[in-house]
C-alpha cells in the first residue's frame, strides 16, 4: 500500500531568533520545530529568563515521565493559568496531594465506563442517513458535535441529548479560541488574575450548563456522576468539567483526522470498507488507522513538565525549575523512529508489524499521569469510525485542505467542508 503525505506545516531550517519563535509559538505550537528537530536528540534554549529543554530521546523521555516522574510531577504554571478558570483542580492539572487522592477515584470511575455510546453512535448514524448523499458536512464541526454528545452521554447517562451536546461544544469551541492563536503568548505571559478575568465570562458559561446536568445526573444515578459519589459538589464539577474537556476536544481531533486521511488515501479506505464488510470483529485495519491517524496528528502535541529540583536526565543536567518539554509532535514524526515519517501508512500498526521503538510513540501520554480515558477514547473511536464507514464515506472538496495548527491541542483545520457519501445506493 503506498504512502499518502498528508499536510503538515512548513518548517524552518536551523535556529532562528527568540521574537521569531515567539511570533510563530503565538500562531501555532506546530510551526516552532525546525528541520533538524525531526532528526536530532532534543534541544535546550533560554527563552524570556526560562531555561527549555525539549527531550527528544527515548531515553530521556523515559526518564521525565516515568523514572523521575516524582521530579517532573507538575506542569507549568501557565497551562494550569489558561485551564484552572475552567477546571479548578480538576485532575488534568492538579498537584500534589489533591492529585494522588483523585486519580485512583477517576481512574476507577472511568476503568469500564462505556455508558451510552451504542445509543449515541446509532443517533449518529440515523442523522447521516437521513441527509441527502453528497450532502455538505463540515468535519471540525460535526466531529465536536459527535465526541461532544459521547462525552456527555458518558460523563452524565441518560438524558443528554445532541441539541445539549451541540450547546456544549459551542461554549467549549469559544473557550478553546480563547486560549489558542494569536492571543496565546500574550495570555500565557499575562499574572494569574488577569488571565482568570479575561477568562472567567466563558468558563461560567460551560459551568453554568453543566451544572443542571450534574444534578440531574445525581438524581437519576447515571453515567461517571453516579460512579464518584464521594466527591463534594465544587470537586464533581471541575473533575467532570475536567474529564469533558480534555475527553471531548481529544476525541473530536482522532475522529476527524482518521476521516480526513482516509479521504485522501482510496486504496486504505478500501482496505477500510473491505475489512468491515469481512465482518472480522477484530477489525485490524479500523484500529491501525485510528493509531496512524494518532501518530500523524496527536491531539496532544506537546506536554510540559517542571524540574522541582536539580537533576541529570540521559547524561543532561537539568537546572531546578526549568521547563522540559516532551513533545509527541516531533517523536511521532522522527526520522530516527519512524520510517517515511511523514506518510499515511496504517500498515504500520498492523498485526505483524514490529511494534514501534518504545517511548517513540505516546499519543495518550505515559507514567503515571496517562490519559485515563485512553481504553474509552480508542474504543469509542473504533466503534464510531466503523459503524459509520460501514455507510457512509467522506469526500474532500477541492479547495479545502487541513492546515494542522496547534494551541494546547491539535486542530486539523478552523473549517473543513468535506461532502457526505453514501456508499450503497438508497444506504
Ligand atoms: C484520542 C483521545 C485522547 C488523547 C489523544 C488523550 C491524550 C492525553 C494525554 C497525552 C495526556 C497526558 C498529558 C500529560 O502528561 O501532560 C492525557 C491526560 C488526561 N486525559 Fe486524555 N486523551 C484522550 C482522551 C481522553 C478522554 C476520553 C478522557 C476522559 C473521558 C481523558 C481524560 C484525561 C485526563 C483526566 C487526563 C489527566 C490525567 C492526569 O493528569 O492524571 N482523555 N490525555
Amino acid at each position: 500500500m503506498s504512502g499518502h503525505t498528508p499536510a503538515f506545516p512548513p518548517r524552518h531550517k536551523g535556529e532562528i531568533p527568540t521574537a521569531q519563535l515567539l511570533a510563530k509559538a503565538s500562531r501555532s505550537l506546530l510551526d516552532v520545530w525546525s528541520e533538524e528537530m525531526f532528526r536530532g536528540p532534543g534541544t535546550a534554549l533560554d527563552v524570556l529568563g526560562q531555561r527549555l529543554i525539549i527531550f527528544s530521546s527515548p531515553a530521556a523521555i523515559e526518564a521525565v515521565l516515568v523514572s523521575q516522574a516524582d521530579v517532573f510531577a507538575t506542569k507549568p504554571a501557565q497551562l494550569s493559568k489558561l485551564l484552572a478558570p475552567l477546571m479548578g483542580k480538576g485532575l488534568f492539572i492538579a498537584e500534589g496531594a489533591g492529585w494522588q487522592a483523585r486519580r485512583p477515584l477517576t481512574e476507577g470511575a472511568m476503568a469500564s465506563a462505556k455508558h451510552g455510546l451504542d445509543e449515541v453512535i446509532t443517533a449518529w448514524v440515523a442523522d447521516w442517513a437521513a441527509r441527502p448523499d453528497g450532502a455538505p458536512i463540515e468535519l471540525m464541526g460535526a466531529m465536536q458535535q459527535a465526541s461532544a454528545h459521547i462525552l456527555l452521554r458518558l460523563i452524565f447517562g441518560a438524558g443528554v441529548d445532541a441539541a445539549a451536546a451541540a450547546e456544549i461544544a459551542r461554549l467549549a469551541r469559544a473557550y478553546r479560541a480563547r486560549i489558542s492563536g494569536p492571543g496565546l503568548v500574550t495570555l500565557m505571559a499575562l499574572p494569574e488574575p488577569l488571565v482568570r478575568l479575561r477568562l472567567m465570562g466563558e468558563a461560567k458559561r460551560i459551568h453554568a450548563a453543566v451544572e443542571p446536568m450534574i444534578n440531574q445526573a445525581r438524581k437519576t444515578g447515571g453515567g461517571l456522576v453516579a460512579a464518584l459519589p464521594g466527591l463534594p459538589p465544587e470537586a464533581l464539577r471541575q473533575e467532570v468539567i475536567s474529564l469533558f474537556a480534555m475527553g471531548h476536544d481529544a476525541l473530536s481531533g482522532l475522529l476527524a483526522a482518521a476521516w480526513y486521511l482516509l479521504a485522501q488515501a482510496p486504496e486504505v479506505e478500501a482496505a477500510l470498507h473491505a475489512e468491515l464488510a469481512s465482518g472480522d470483529e477484530d477489525q485490524p485495519m479500523t484500529r491501525a488507522v485510528l493509531k496512524e491517524a494518532l501518530r500523524l496528528y496527536p491531539p496532544v502535541p506537546l506536554m510540559g513538565r517542571v524540574a522541582a529540583r536539580r537533576t541529570e536526565v540521559a547524561g543532561q543536567a537539568v537546572p531546578q525549575g526549568s521547563l522540559a518539554f516532551i513533545a509527541p509532535w516531533l517523536m511521532h514524526r522522527h526520522a530516527a523512529h519512524w520510517e517515511a515519517p511523514d506518510e499515511f501508512r496504517p500498515t504500520r500498526f498492523l498485526p505483524g508489524a514490529p511494534l514501534p521503538e518504545p517511548f517513540t510513540y505516546l499519543p495518550f501520554g505515559l507514567g503515571p499521569r496517562h490519559c485515563l480515558g485512553e481504553a474509552f477514547a480508542l474504543h469509542a473511536a473504533q466503534a464510531a469510525l466503523a459503524s459509520l464507514a460501514q455507510r457512509f464515506r467522506l469526500e474532500s472538496l477541492p479547495g479545502h485542505g487541513a492546515s494542522p495548527s496547534a494551541g494546547l491541542t491539535l486542530s486539523l483545520a478552523a473549517r473543513l467542508p468535506m461532502r457526505l457519501r453514501r456508499r450503497c445506493p438508497g444506504g
